[in-house]
């Protein structure tokens, strides 16, 4: 089956994030602050797609590294991030994840997120719900006052340092407290398993969100731009990922 081969490859990738720990992490900068690659992201990245391409060889590619970032096009299209969370992974807090979305006509079919450092498996089939290490997981159904909230904030986004800060304190203020774990994916997965009430980010790529969205969406919560508008899978988008009724109260707080 097409999607638990999908999954083998991703729990293989997965080892590879393991064992590079044990090796020399070469470092690469970005753009901006505190923005950067590792040889792994790409070894990962090049691991992914050549084996991807065996099992569906008619498939786009739309992933972070290397230049790579294809567009969705027609037909099926893999969307990856090789490690979400790379400053994580620099520093070794053991929370980062691979991110693999396959979507088909722009629309997602497919998820898995998985964090080889604790071994959970996050995936999604379209229709079929979402399931942490193939158990089903669903979003919260209590208001902000009963959750953790979430929010994302790379120093390289500079101009978004007060908005976000802004939606940190209100959130802060109206939920059980607040977090800011590194790794995007991870952070919208813990929505859909209930761990976070709500996650918002500014300023993130479809590679970041496109695997997650659909395990949120299937797990029974909502994901939308900060503002509630539909996310995209094509350029970079604000996100607010939440369960029902947090979604609800954090469009009022934060809009
Ligand atoms: C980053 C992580 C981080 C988020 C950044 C992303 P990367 O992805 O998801 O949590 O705050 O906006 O760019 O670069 O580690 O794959
Ligand atoms: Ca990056
Ligand atoms: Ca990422
Ligand atoms: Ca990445």
């Amino acid at each position: 089956m097409l999607y638990d081969e999908i999954i083998n490859i991703v729990t293989l990738a997965g080892e590879m994030i393991l064992q590079a720990h044990e090796e020399e992490l070469t470092i690469y900068d970005k753009a901006g602050i505190s923005n950067f690659v590792t040889k792994h992201d790409k070894d990962v990245q090049s691991y992914l797609i050549r084996n991807l391409r065996i099992i569906l060889p008619e498939a786009n590619f739309l992933a972070e590294e290397d230049g790579i970032q294809q567009e969705l096009g027609e037909g099926y299209c893999f969307i990856i991030d090789p490690i979400d969370g790379t400053t994580n992974f620099i520093f070794d807090y053991k929370h980062s994840c691979i991110s693999v979305g396959l979507a088909y006509h722009g629309k997602m079919q497919f998820g898995c997120v998985y964090n080889p450092y604790t071994r959970e498996m996050y995936t999604a089939i379209k229709g079929e719900g979402a399931k942490l290490n193939g158990k089903e997981i669903h979003s919260s159904d209590k208001g902000l006052s009963e959750n953790l909230a979430a929010f994302g904030c790379a120093r390289y986004q500079t101009e978004d340092t007060d908005r976000i800060f802004d939606y940190a304190k209100k959130l802060y203020l109206n939920s059980l407290g607040i977090r800011e774990g590194g790794s995007a994916a991870l952070d919208i997965c813990r929505v859909a398993s209930g761990a976070n009430g709500v996650y918002v980010e500014l300023m993130l790529q479809p590679w970041d969100y496109a695997a997650a969205s659909l395990i949120v969406m299937e797990a029974g919560g909502f994901i939308s731009t900060a503002e509630g508008g539909l996310i995209s899978l094509e350029q970079p988008s604000s996100i607010l990922a939440a369960g029902r009724t947090c979604w609800k109260e954090a469009m009022k707080l934060l809009n």
